[in-house]
């Protein structure tokens, strides 16, 4: 049968019922301007793209405090968090708060600020910034990988934060 293809307007609230049920990664994505400054969000929009050459995407609001410094940024870090950092995740996602002052966000690879207890960190050069609606789409080119054997990490759904029910065999190590 062909697809329908007439358009119809989908209501936002629908929209967003129906992508609070889908799990996502945590990741708190930061960098580090020219000044020294350090910026830094969590995001669950975290996706991996491509493999040669090895890609991936976080998307940003383009209303965020931190959108002008991340689109002008030549490198970021992505920290996938672990299931005991919904902390951490929460802070680099309140407006107005020194994100960094709790101190658990240390210079790591390439002087970047990074996640010491994360599951994987990723070192990125920024590829493209491509449009995507009301957010940028932040295309890294990896250079980078650091993974944490044994830890879990942190699944975002429902609006809440979750563990996986990975048995303790299909961990990473
Ligand atoms: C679990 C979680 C996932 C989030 N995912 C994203 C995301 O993928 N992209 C994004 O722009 N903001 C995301 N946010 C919101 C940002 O962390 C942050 O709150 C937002 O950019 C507003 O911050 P501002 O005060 O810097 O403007 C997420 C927040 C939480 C708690």
């Amino acid at each position: 049968m062909p697809v329908d293809t007439q358009e119809t307007d989908t209501e936002e609230l629908d929209f967003m019922r129906a992508m609070a049920r889908v799990p996502g990664p945590v990741v708190v994505t930061t960098t580090v301007d020219e000044s020294g400054r350090r910026w830094g969000f969590t995001a669950s929009s975290f996706v991996s793209l491509s493999l040669a050459p090895p890609l991936v995407t976080v998307s940003l609001g383009k209303k965020a405090s931190t959108h002008a410094a991340f689109t002008v940024a030549d490198h970021f870090m992505v920290n996938v968090l672990a299931e005991d950092q919904a902390d951490v995740a929460r802070r680099f996602a309140t407006s107005g708060a020194d994100r960094f002052a709790a101190g658990d966000t240390v210079p790591l690879e390439r002087g970047l600020p990074g996640v010491p207890e994360a599951v994987v960190r990723l070192v990125c050069r920024m590829h493209d910034v491509v449009d995507g609606g009301d957010h940028s789409i932040l295309v890294g080119r990896v250079l980078d990988c650091a993974t944490a054997a044994g830890r879990a990490p942190l699944v975002y759904v429902d609006r809440g934060f979750a563990r996986t029910a990975a048995p303790e065999g299909a961990r990473a190590r």
